[in-house]
């Protein structure tokens, strides 16, 4: 295969480059305009014996190429016991090309399980800064999980003040999920301002990422510890579904290459493993990481395989066109049927499904009819109820984390929300964003008017934050972080509710 043939398919050139590299390239020395790791590092998807590690090297990072002269370069990398790095463990050299953006990601192998480790890279010009991974529990061990889950955060809309605090909690990992960066053009009212008009193309794409990891909290938070990473709608494009975009007049090819284009830069940003596509447009992220015996973590897809929205994206008296159609997914088969058959098998005490959009419902008007989001599973009602029967068949094991919304939701779900007299078998946390939406406050104004048309839902508010998860053998308790401001900086930040759900008992109980 010639190199042109091989670079078609650029998501198996990933493979080649995170392999050892040709030793002809170990001898070139790169010209760097500056310092090459002003992207930070950071480790995720970690296992019981490995953890994917990330940098980029982007000296001049809204330059094109990062501001790298267009040749691959050969990045040392090393793992240590120590932050000093006086007891290595392992090192080993990966390659940056310029066709994955002079991305790294590097698999580091036969590490020993439940245990912290340091890790950098290095150019002979000197090294990145030192980031800390940590390795999951062996398999079946019932271990203790202390984790956190975040999404949503725009640029322009605010400071990444909670990625501050969060990068000082005791956490071993964190779940991002969805829209870490925003694709749209500048807003009017805003804290700071995005650089380009809207991102199409993949190096659009990289020079968003590129402003995004220039905050330094975000780049704490990631050198803190491992993440484990899925994408929302803006990472590509506000509430596309499929091939089916927000603006009309872009085709579905249009959208594919877009696709292409924002699910490459996504992954060349991401401590994520090698690409399991045939193209970019077709990345799969969706996969699971256990923790121990403890905690399945299912990470879901719900914007590349879903059903266009019925009846428009917001939201909409039901029911209404297309709607409750029984062939329309959130999923899609393949994922849906991964799910579902993977969660009957599952040995682990828990079963968490980390996914974008809110699952319960949530109806905005008072009284009838039921008005609710097309571009959440309430505009999916019967690939949602037929989930939440696979749920049902091992009531008070599973929980749902949730991001999208903005705002911070506990909901009960129960078997099937088609009835109001299912039992609830789960629980959902639905996180707030790190900065979109701005300032926020304390409950929308009108949670308390639709509380009758809600009873699935405890507790409603509309801070800007991060949600802290306690889990064991016993029972999961969800801390939520908030910060009083994103408009300025130097928010503190406080626990403004915790809630507890015990296994085998499903329900959620406010103990905060
Ligand atoms: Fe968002």
């Amino acid at each position: 295969m010639d190199r042109r043939t091989f670079l078609h398919d650029l998501s198996r050139y990933a493979l080649a480059c995170a392999a050892t590299p040709a030793p002809w390239r170990a001898t070139r020395r790169p010209r760097l305009a500056g310092d090459p790791f002003v992207l930070g590092v950071a480790s995720g998807d970690p296992t019981p014996d490995a953890c994917v590690l990330w940098t980029r090297l982007a000296p001049s990072p809204f330059e094109p190429l990062g501001g790298m002269d267009g040749l691959p370069v050969v990045l040392g990398w090393e793992v240590a016991h120590d932050e000093g790095f006086s007891r290595v463990v392992d090192r080993g050299r990966v390659t940056c090309a310029p066709e994955l953006g002079y991305s790294a990601h590097v698999d580091v192998r036969g590490l020993e399980p439940d245990r912290w480790y340091f890790y950098r890279f290095t150019l002979p010009e000197g090294g990145s800064p030192v980031g800390r991974l940590r390795t999951t529990p062996a398999p079946g061990a019932r271990r203790p999980l202390d984790f956190a889950f975040v999404s949503c955060q725009h640029w322009e809309q605010g400071l990444f003040t909670a990625f501050d605090h969060l990068a000082a909690e005791e956490v071993s990992l964190v779940a991002h999920l969805g829209d870490y960066i925003y694709e749209t053009a500048a807003y009017q009212d805003r804290v700071r301002a995005h650089h380009l008009f809207e991102v199409v193309t993949v190096e659009d794409y990289r020079s968003r990422y590129a402003q995004y990891k220039s905050d330094p909290a975000l780049r704490a938070a990631h050198a803190a510890c491992p993440w484990i990473v899925t994408w929302d709608d803006h990472e590509v494009d506000n509430n596309y579904a499929g091939l089916v975009g927000e603006n009309e007049f872009e085709s579905e090819e249009q959208m594919r290459l877009r696709r292409a284009a924002g699910y490459q830069a996504w992954w060349e940003h991401q401590p994520v493993r090698v690409p399991r596509a045939r193209s970019w447009a077709d990345l799969s992220i969706t996969r699971s990481l256990d923790w121990g015996a403890l905690a399945r973590f299912w990470v879901l897809d719900t914007r590349q395989y879903r059903s266009d929205q019925a009846c428009g994206d917001r939201t909409q008296p039901v029911p209404c066109g297309t709607w409750s159609d029984p062939s329309r997914g959130l999923l899609g088969e393949d994922q849906e049927r991964w799910l579902t058959t993977g969660m009957r098998a599952a040995p682990s005490t828990w079963q968490v499904l980390a996914q974008q959009v809110m699952m319960a419902p949530f109806d905005r008007a008072p009284g009838e009819p039921v008005s609710v989001s097309m571009d959440q599973w309430s505009g999916y009602p019967v690939a949602r109820d037929r989930l939440l029967a696979a749920l049902a068949e091992r009531p008070g094991r599973t929980v749902v984390i949730t991001g999208d919304i903005h705002a911070n939701f506990v909901n009960d779900l129960r078997s099937g929300f088609d009835r109001p007299d299912r039992p609830v078998v789960a629980t959902e946390f639905v996180g707030t964003s790190i900065s979109s939406g701005g300032d926020g406050g304390d409950a929308w104004d009108f949670v308390a008017r639709v509380a009758p048309d809600n009873p699935h839902l405890h507790w409603q508010n509309n801070r800007r934050g991060y949600v802290r998860c306690h889990v064991t053998e016993d029972a999961w308790v969800s801390d939520y972080r908030t910060v009083p401001f994103v408009s300025r900086p130097g928010a503190p930040v406080e626990t403004a509710s915790s809630w507890r759900s015990e296994l085998g008992r499903p329900g959620v109980e406010r103990i905060g």
